[in-house]
């Protein structure tokens, strides 16, 4: 494996679990030094166990925690030259506008986009003084498209992370600092698994969709997450950055 990020270090919020800890595992493999910042103390510090990185326990819609969260990073390892801001919810009872009540709204709202205003706020400065970091903020395909299967305000948080990064990509873009959002298909996680093997109609309704076929492995999502924190993607910021198996360009998929 090329060692991209021997000498960096990389904070991932939601790194114990899917995505995040696809992510976790690469850049770590990779030579990075690896901060989980997570809700969940158990397999947090598991995760940060495996990948021979420091958790740090964390809940995103808390300012102080996420404050802490870098300034724990910058103290033991001296830099942060990525953070991935990625820990996100999407509960069942955020689903259409019609029957979706003000706390649901309210909660998603908080955990999924609050949280990366948080993150921004707290490590830009940390970025600033280095002179270089690139932020990957995840979004969602959602966030491009609409779906008859509304999670609505889900879809309204994802759609503030991309305005959100793409506006910090600008405004950051001359002092060496990156910001792109990452625009996930659907992911094979194992809760999407469990409730895809309940209910294989509505996995069929949803994969109809899909170019390729299928749906993506979180690896293959970590994969591009390595990429945008690299160098390779020096000339990449405030980008839309789509990593769908060709969903949002679909108008016809094959049979
Ligand atoms: N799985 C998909 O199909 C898919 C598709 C597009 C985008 N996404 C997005 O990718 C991101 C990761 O999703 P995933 O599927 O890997 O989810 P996951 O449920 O496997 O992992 C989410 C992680 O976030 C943590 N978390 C939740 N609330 C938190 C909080 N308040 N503070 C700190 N940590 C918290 C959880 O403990 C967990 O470790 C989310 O933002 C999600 O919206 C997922």
């Amino acid at each position: 494996m090329v060692q991209r990020f021997e000498g960096r270090v990389a904070v991932i919020t939601g790194g114990s679990s899917g995505i995040g800890l696809a992510t976790a595992r690469r850049l770590a493999s990779e030579g990075a030094k690896v901060v989980i910042g997570d809700i969940s103390a158990e397999a947090g510090k598991a995760a940060a166990d495996e990948v021979g990185g420091l958790f740090v326990q964390a809940d995103v819609t808390d300012a102080d925690q996420v404050e802490a969260l870098f300034q724990t990073t910058v103290d033991t390892f001296g830099s942060v030259d990525v953070a991935f801001n990625n820990a996100g919810i999407s509960p069942p009872e955020d689903d259409s506008i019609l029957t979706t009540g003000i706390d649901a709204w309210e909660k998603v709202q908080k955990v999924n986009l609050t949280s990366v205003y948080l993150c921004c706020k707290a490590v830009l400065p940390h970025m600033q003084r280095q002179g270089k970091g690139s932020i990957i903020n995840t979004a969602s395909f959602v966030a491009v498209m609409g779906a008859a299967t509304s999670q609505i305000s889900y879809t309204a948080s994802k759609g503030g992370v991309l305005a959100m990064s793409r506006e910090l990509g600008v405004q950051f873009a001359r002092e060496n600092i990156r910001v792109n959002a990452l625009c996930p298909g659907p992911v094979n996680t194992p809760l999407l698994k469990e409730l895809f093997a309940k209910d294989p109609e509505r996995a069929a309704r949803r994969l109809v969709h899909v170019p390729v076929g299928r749906f993506a492995e979180p690896e293959e999502i970590a994969g591009a997450v390595a990429f945008l924190a690299s160098d390779d993607a020096s000339f990449i910021t405030a980008s839309q950055f789509l990593v769908d198996g060709g969903i949002s360009g679909a108008y016809v998929t094959p049979l």
